[in-house]
Parts: structure tokens; C-alpha cells; sequence
């Protein structure tokens, strides 16, 4: 293996390297001919495919982490968190919470869910909690 590396590295690369006719300014690259473009096709290639793994490498990972889209498009974009609480004397008969995050009326649904489920193909839809009958 180390044997087939050594004379690429060694004898193939560099004869390949110097069989290259590589203009001097890039008003050169019109003068190339059909037989020249495709003798540097491979260095082309290699060169993209290095260049695209350290793209990835060292600009990849950081995006990675945000590759799953935002449930919270706009809502208090300012916190860290978004956390709500109510007092349970507060909530009244029946309440509907929002699970969707588009509503302007946050924690609370106003109906927006409709709306992105239309346009998204989506299903979501609020939390609705009732008191039981004679419950107080
Ligand atoms: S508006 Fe979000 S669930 Fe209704």
C-alpha cells in the first residue's frame, strides 16, 4: 500500500503535474486546447473535492448543530427561553393554549394554526383544557 502511495506521490504526481500545460494568466485559458482542458480535468476535480472537504469540515460543523428548523419563528426572540405561567384560578372555564407558536395572542390560541396547517400541509392545534362539571 505505502509502496503504491510513494510512487504516486514520488513519480505519477509529478509528471502528471508537469505534463500540465497551465497558462500563465487567465487570458491564457482561451489559447487551451480540447486535449489540454481535459488533461487538467483531474487536478480541477481533485481540487473542487479538497476544497469542498474543507469547506465542510470547518464551516459544516457549525451549521449542523442549527439543521432543524425553528418551531419559534418570532415569538420573544429576545429570551433565551419562553416560558409562560398562569395561576390556575386565572385560566376560567375552558382556555386554549397554543402549540403551533403563530399565534399573536401567545400562550393563546387565536386561531393561527388554521392558517399554517393550510399552507404547510401541517396538523397541529391548540391544547384545550376544561373544568369538569361542577368543578370549581
Ligand atoms: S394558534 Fe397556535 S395552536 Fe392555535
Amino acid at each position: 500500500m505505502m509502496e503504491t502511495v510513494h510512487i504516486f506521490v514520488k513519480s505519477s504526481l509529478p509528471k502528471y503535474l508537469r505534463s500540465l500545460n497551465v497558462p500563465k494568466s487567465f487570458a491564457g485559458f482561451a489559447n487551451l486546447s480540447g486535449e489540454d482542458w481535459l488533461n487538467l480535468c483531474p487536478l480541477f476535480f481533485c481540487t473542487a473535492v479538497f476544497v469542498m472537504a474543507v469547506y465542510r469540515i470547518f464551516l459544516g460543523g457549525s451549521r449542523r448543530k442549527n439543521k432543524l428548523p425553528k418551531v419559534n419563528q418570532s415569538l420573544m426572540k429576545e429570551d433565551s427561553k419562553v416560558v409562560t405561567q398562569m395561576d390556575i384560578e386565572d385560566i376560567g372555564d375552558k382556555i386554549a393554549f397554543c402549540r403551533c407558536w403563530r399565534s399573536k395572542k401567545f400562550p393563546l390560541c387565536d386561531g393561527a394554526h388554521n392558517r399554517h396547517n393550510a399552507e404547510s400541509g401541517d396538523n397541529v392545534g391548540p391544547l384545550l383544557l376544561r373544568r369538569a362539571e361542577g368543578e370549581k
